[in-house]
């Protein structure tokens, strides 16, 4: 199949609202710039900071069902399967942090910190400037 140039690409992406470019196929959404200019680990990294975001989706759409549901068991059900996505949410990040010095030297000093949460992060700011 030949690569598509500016425009429409998937049937789906007018009802999707989607603009696929050639380099902004379906399945790879997450890259930004032409995928065969990137390298593996940075392909890998787009594809864990896309995971850590449908995580936190499915964190805030299990919040919300929670939040409505009125049958006990199928809200056990879903407040289970949240903590789940903690975990996975937990994991997607551990791993990008491991990843990137400067984001980890941030969260270390914002999370789980007392205290006003935008001078902590005022502070964490001062540890990675150049
Ligand atoms: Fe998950």
């Amino acid at each position: 199949m030949p690569k598509p140039e500016r425009g429409i690409f998937s049937p789906y992406a007018s009802i999707l609202k989607v603009n696929y470019t050639k380099y902004n196929l379906m399945g790879f959404d997450q890259y930004h710039e032409p995928a065969e200019e990137l390298s593996q680990p940075v392909r890998t990294f787009a594809r864990m900071i896309k995971s850590l975001i449908e995580e936190a989706e499915a964190i805030d759409w299990y919040e919300q069902r929670i939040s409505v549901e009125k049958d006990k068991q199928a809200k056990k059900i879903m407040e289970n399967t949240q903590k789940e996505e903690f975990i996975h949410f937990a994991m997607d990040l551990e791993f990008l942090l491991r990843k990137k010095d400067k984001w980890r030297t941030i969260m270390k000093n914002v999370l789980f910190k007392a205290g006003d949460i935008v001078k902590n992060g005022e502070k964490a700011e001062e540890k990675v400037e150049d």
